[in-house]
């Protein structure tokens, strides 16, 4: 009799607390997919960019474009480490990185060519720039982010999403591929003399990217150059 009373208790106590899960959950799932709406529009935007340059100037200042959405396991992990409650509405004000996407570009200028012509579009505000080209990080990390909003228009009204962007030359991108991979090989302690090496190659490769768009604007000009 006791026994079944306490599994009673316990089913009792169960069937709330696993609702307010599936409300989290589906809370959770709303909000994440406002993000991928709110990536989908910023990448329209890239993509009309893109061809219409293309079209206009028979050269493509964007290389390559690619978006995620922040896994649970790493927002969980970010919450966790700001101390942020486990809660759609703070999750939106405090973490900016969930909606994600990287723009490749041909040359330095481009990066910041890219950039204004989103930020100079009427539906979208720039919350943040930070300019890791001009000021590159320590290890010599270089690309331009920025986080940004956009609307996204649901069934509700219209809603602000906001999305990262980080922009940066195919040089600074090969870079920082390496760089990821090597600083998650080791768990955040390389070795110095990797750290070197990587310092080393972050130097060689804004030295490219000086000489190649040197050369571009040498055979193009200044004047007739990329321009969105
Ligand atoms: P997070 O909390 O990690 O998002 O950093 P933050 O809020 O200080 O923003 P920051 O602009 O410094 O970095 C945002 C993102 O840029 C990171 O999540 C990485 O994707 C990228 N990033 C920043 N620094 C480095 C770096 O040293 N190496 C590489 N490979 N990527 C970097
Ligand atoms: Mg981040």
């Amino acid at each position: 009799m006791k026994k079944h009373d306490s599994s009673r208790e316990f089913h009792e106590a169960l069937i709330p607390a696993l609702s307010a899960m599936r409300a989290v959950g589906e809370d959770f799932a709303q909000l994440m997919m406002e993000y991928q709406f709110g990536i989908n529009e910023v990448m329209t935007k890239v993509e009309i960019l893109r061809q219409e340059f293309m079209q206009r100037n028979r050269y493509n200042p964007i290389e390559h474009v690619s978006s995620r959405i922040k896994t649970p396991e790493s927002i969980a992990k970010k919450l966790v480490r700001k101390g942020i409650p486990l809660d759609s509405e703070q999750i939106a004000q405090n973490i900016f990185d969930i909606a994600g996407i990287r723009i490749t570009c041909s040359f330095i200028a481009d990066t910041y060519r890219v950039l204004d012509a989103l930020a100079s579009q009427s539906d979208i505000t720039v919350l943040q720039v930070k300019d890791y080209i001009k000021n590159p990080k320590p290890n010599g990390y270089k690309s331009l982010h920025a986080i940004v909003q956009v609307p996204v228009f649901l069934s509700t009204g219209p809603k602000d999403v906001v999305v990262e962007l980080q922009i940066r030359t195919i040089a600074m991108d090969f870079w920082a591929a390496l760089e990821h991979k090597i600083f998650y090989k080791y768990e955040g302690e390389v070795p110095n003399h990797l750290v070197d090496e990587l310092t080393e190659t972050a130097r060689v490769a804004a030295e490219l990217d000086e000489r190649m768009e040197r050369l571009h604007t040498s055979v193009h000009g200044e004047g007739n150059g990329p321009r969105i």
